[in-house]
């Protein structure tokens, strides 16, 4: 058969809704500035979507700090990947830095979140060490697992109870091959909100020996007294071993960062694939890193004004009735129970009639019959904001339950 026509004829879980979908539901066009409010399809609109947590995107100084870096570098600079001709003393900087925030011996920096999972995985284990990991880990963090010549066990979601059991079974494996074990939960989980055990997790490292690595991509600059993550959060940032963040939320901008000890990060430097074989981060992105992380260690502000518009954003949805789950960050997923054809009526009615644009989130990701939509908060956002979006929730809400969306087709948005 010819591949072509053979990709062309399946095109997989979300392309299947191309047609109705793009555009609209999936690869909608946000306009304008970054912010509470952007354009949308020709009209403004409150956006809840971005995980611009802490208003870093459009923030003056940080476009000045990205113009300049462009100005002086250009995107081109530096040429090449690090060990062969990318080094930079702003590389070496941003790295110490963030060391230092997160209170770690060493960092190194990564080309994009996604990738560099990938590849941390991918160089600390090999075919003689186990992996122990949450089921609702992040794709990148399933993907580096795909790489993985040895055995992998998975815990059902913040079950202690299973993460036990596999850490006895990896100890009774590894005795064997003379391999390590590496445990891999996130800070914050993106979808849910809803935090990693960390704590308890550490705990276990009393009883077994193995090393954990967290994702921390939502919690950085967002969880913790400093902003320094979910781990600062819980107070055992001693337990954790390795922790990964990423620029593409608080930080707003892209790329990433590993940091642990230093022997560590001496090895990932010179084992780590996806920063070996490919060109280094831009140095516009770096300058531009360095003050987005001199902002978030020195404005608290902008963390107290996130937390206030989480606050309010959470008692409200919780005291009108809404099932939010157990989030515990700024990520609140409001569960409703329909159809995805239900789901993209209420989505179109959102965003058309209250000019309300938030993510939608349906079967596979979540239960078949649970409808999620997920509200991104950030300290961009107004008191206004949250309680106008409550209400429209509410009236939203109230024709859900009377069936006002039932028996509807996928939404038409040819005519929109
Ligand atoms: C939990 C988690 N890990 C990693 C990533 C990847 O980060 P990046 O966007 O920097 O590739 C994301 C981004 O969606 C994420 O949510």
């Amino acid at each position: 058969m010819d591949l072509f026509e053979k990709r062309v004829r399946n095109l997989g879980p979300l392309g299947m809704y191309a047609k109705q979908a793009d555009g609209y539901f999936m690869f909608p066009k946000l306009e304008g500035e970054i912010g509470n409010k952007m354009i949308f399809r020709g009209k403004e609109r409150l956006i809840w979507s971005l995980n611009n947590y802490l208003g870093l995107a459009n923030d003056l100084e940080v476009r000045k700090a990205d113009a300049e870096g462009a100005a002086k570098y250009g995107m081109a600079s530096p040429m090449g990947a690090r060990m062969m001709s990318g080094q930079t003393i702003y590389h070496e900087q941003l790295e110490r830095e963030l060391a230092a925030f997160v209170n770690k011996e060493s960092a190194y920096l990564l080309n994009f979140g996604y990738q560099g999972m990938i590849s941390v995985i991918d160089s600390m284990v090999d075919r003689n060490d186990v992996i122990v990991y949450d089921s609702e880990a992040h794709a990148c963090i399933l993907d580096g697992m795909r790489l993985h010549m040895g055995k992998r066990f998975v815990y059902p979601h913040n079950n202690m109870e299973n993460l036990r059991k596999g850490l006895e079974r990896a100890t009774r494996l590894t005795d064997q091959t003379g391999g390590g074990i590496l445990v891999i939960t996130e800070g914050v989980y993106g979808m849910s909100g809803d935090l990693g055990k960390i704590k308890e997790i550490v705990e276990l490292k009393k009883e077994f020996n193995f090393r954990l690595l967290i994702d921390d991509a939502h919690g950085f600059g967002t969880m913790g007294p400093t902003g320094a993550g979910t781990d600062e959060h819980f107070g055992v940032q001693d337990g954790v071993d390795m922790y990964f963040g990423t620029f593409a939320k608080a930080m707003a901008g892209i790329g990433g960062f590993i940091a642990s000890t230093e022997p560590i990060i001496d090895f990932l430097k010179h084992n780590m694939r996806s920063q070996i074989f490919a060109k280094s981060l831009p140095m516009p992105m770096v300058i531009g890193a360095l003050k987005r992380l001199e902002l978030v260690r020195t404005k608290p502000e902008l963390r107290k004004n996130l937390w206030t518009i989480v606050e309010a954003l959470q008692k409200g949805f919780r005291e009108a009735g809404f099932n939010i789950g157990n989030t515990e960050s700024p990520v609140t997923p409001v569960l409703l129970n329909g159809t995805i054809p239900e789901a993209t009526n209420i989505t179109v009615e959102m965003r058309e009639k209250y000019n309300i644009f938030c993510s939608i989130v349906t079967y596979p990701v979540v239960p078949k019959g649970v409808i999620m939509l997920r509200i991104i908060p950030t300290a961009v956002h107004t008191l206004e904001d949250v309680k106008y979006t409550i209400d429209a929730f509410k009236e939203m809400n109230a024709k859900l339950l009377n069936g006002d969306y039932a028996n509807t087709e996928f939404a038409d948005i040819s005519n929109l």
